[in-house]
């Protein structure tokens, strides 16, 4: 079904809106420092089935429930000690826990696609700080892209894969980390489900210990579908660790690399490459071209992040 897409300003008036469209159980696109997360009601069945709707989503996939701060966390989930360790030195930030589900929380049982956990995060962008403060509850959002696509990090990108299935999108400009939350599973001994925007050093300097990492190559249990190889897939090929472009390739670079189309770092700096990293792969896919071909790039902190999502662009199409 065709709806009317509403660009909204982040002013006032446009969060109003939003948080308006939200209470009627629409469906808000929205910006946090990671990606535009596509959001619904998380108490809504119908609002929250209208996100796989127009994500075309399978719908074992559980979403992310976004709050404003810790007390609406713990109306939502239990929160060990190391949860609440993680909470004081990463929230609001790029940081997604899975917890074990409360009971009576009101959550739709589409958020957590049935499971005795649920994922939060409490996001620090000040727009979506905003609305989540407007709105006064629970909201689930997923990335706000089709299903199988990459993740949007400017308000076109969003308008690019669902205008006309979503009711509007705050336009707030690019994000400023560019990948998506890192999702650690505090449901057992902690394991990183997903790299993402908060580096696997830092989370490991307050835990204390080492992270259980979960091999993207070889998951041994799929918990995230996320982890799913193809899941960030663009039209074109990729062909990774690329030292120059060949005839009918697009170069993606890193650092200091002549002939590139895209650079997403000129200077080596990788919080600057995951900032770039979607939008460069959409311009490089709007050019048509059949590969797209990616400098090196180093597996340290957000690296790790990026070629996490590259090595899926690159795998196999299901
Ligand atoms: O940065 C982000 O995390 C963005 C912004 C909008 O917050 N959101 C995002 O959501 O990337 P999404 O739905 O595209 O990815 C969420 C991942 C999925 O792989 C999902 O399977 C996993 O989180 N997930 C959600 N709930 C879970 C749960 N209870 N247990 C395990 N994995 C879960
Ligand atoms: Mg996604």
């Amino acid at each position: 079904m065709k709806t009317a897409t509403l660009r909204l300003t982040p002013d006032d008036a446009g969060l109003d809106r939003a948080a308006a469209i939200l209470r009627d159980g629409g469906r808000v696109a929205f910006p946090t420092e990671t990606v535009y997360g596509l959001g619904a009601d998380a108490r809504n069945d119908r609002a929250v089935a209208g996100i796989f709707a127009a994500k075309n989503r399978p719908r074992f996939n559980p979403l992310i429930v976004h709050v404003s701060d810790l007390a609406a966390v713990a109306d939502l989930a239990g929160l060990s000690d190391i949860a609440h360790r993680l909470a004081r030195a990463f929230w609001p930030g790029p940081m997604t826990l899975v917890l074990p589900l409360a009971s009576d929380t009101g959550l739709s049982a589409l958020v957590t696609a049935g499971h005795d956990s649920v994922a939060v995060r409490v996001p620090a962008a000040p727009i979506a700080r905003a609305l989540l403060a407007r709105f006064a509850g629970p909201v689930a959002a997923p990335s706000a892209n089709p299903s199988g696509r990459i993740s949007p990090t400017t308000a076109a990108h969003v308008l690019d894969g669902l205008d006309g299935l979503i009711e509007a999108v705050l336009d707030g400009g690019p994000c400023a980390v560019g990948v998506e939350s890192t999702i650690l599973d505090l449901t057992g001994p902690p394991r990183m489900l997903r790299p993402g925007g908060l580096s696997s050093e830092h989370i490991e300097d307050v835990l204390g210990t080492k992270l259980v990492l979960t091999d993207p190559e070889n998951p041994a249990r799929p918990k995230a579908p996320g982890q799913l190889r193809s899941h960030y897939a663009p039209g074109a090929l990729l062909r990774l660790n690329a030292l120059a472009a060949q005839q009918g390739e697009v170069l993606l670079g890193f650092g200091q690399v002549a002939g590139a189309s895209e650079n997403l770092s000129p200077s080596g700096d990788l919080i600057e490459a995951s900032a770039n990293l979607f939008a460069a792969l959409h311009r490089l896919d709007a050019t048509r071209a059949d590969v797209i071909a990616v400098s090196p790039i180093p597996e340290t902190g957000l690296g790790r992040a990026i070629n996490d999502r590259l090595r899926r662009a690159a795998a196999p199409r299901q």
